[in-house]
């Protein structure tokens, strides 16, 4: 049950979802701001409520891609944006996804996932990635207390794990984050190897 499908259904079913911050982070909007090239094919995998997919979608990005294994944010998201293409909703298991994609963007899944799939989860980045693609996003540089998820890490134990896979453009302390997460993640920029 632990960290299945069924378990972060129920998470959402319970309303238990303390990671939603409402809103697309300030540094993942400010990354989507400076893109120009509206066709971009884009992934939120582990995408929850997406709204980084509401915000693209809004400043006009059409070929945003959403992947969660938990129906219930798919279905919200489907009900508040009857225009967005249904088949862009994916309800799957990121590690069994197929294709390609110019940008990948990470926004609390990497810390949902069991730790033990951490070198999985670089080298199926690394597969999904587009030539030329890159992978945005924010990791947590932080351990937390309580068991998880989320799992938290630090940049040098994630320096290793990702440049096995990926080649790594940045990886630093983000420097606009949301308040509460502020000096506890990194921002990320990774290409294919
Ligand atoms: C902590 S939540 C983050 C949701 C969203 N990115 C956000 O920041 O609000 C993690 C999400 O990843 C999804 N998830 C976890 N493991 C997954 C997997 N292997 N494949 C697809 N989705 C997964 C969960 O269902 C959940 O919606």
């Amino acid at each position: 049950m632990k960290l299945s499908k069924e378990y972060w259904q129920e998470r959402y079913s319970n309303h238990e979802t303390g990671w939603d911050i409402g809103s697309a982070s300030a540094p993942l909007k400010e990354y989507i701001d400076g893109l120009s090239d509206k066709s971009l094919k884009i992934l939120i995998p582990g995408c929850g409520n997406a709204y980084e997919a509401a915000y693209l979608y809004e400043k006009g990005f059409i070929n945003t891609y959403l992947v969660d294994f938990a129906e219930a944010p798919l279905k919200a998201f489907a009900e508040k944006y009857p225009e967005f293409p249904k088949e862009q909703l994916i309800c799957n298991d990121f590690f069994n996804l197929e294709g390609q994609f110019d940008l990948i963007l990470e926004q609390t899944f990497f810390c949902a996932l069991d730790p033990a799939l951490r070198n999985d989860y670089c080298r199926k980045m690394s597969t999904l990635l587009a030539p030329k693609g890159k992978l945005v996003g924010l990791l947590f540089n932080q351990k937390f207390e309580k068991e998880g998820p989320p799992f938290g890490g630090f940049l040098e134990e994630y320096k290793p794990q990702f440049s096995q896979f990926l080649n790594i453009q940045v990886l630093e302390e983000c420097r606009n984050s949301i308040p509460p997460r502020a000096g506890k993640e990194l921002f990320m920029i990774c290409s294919e190897k």
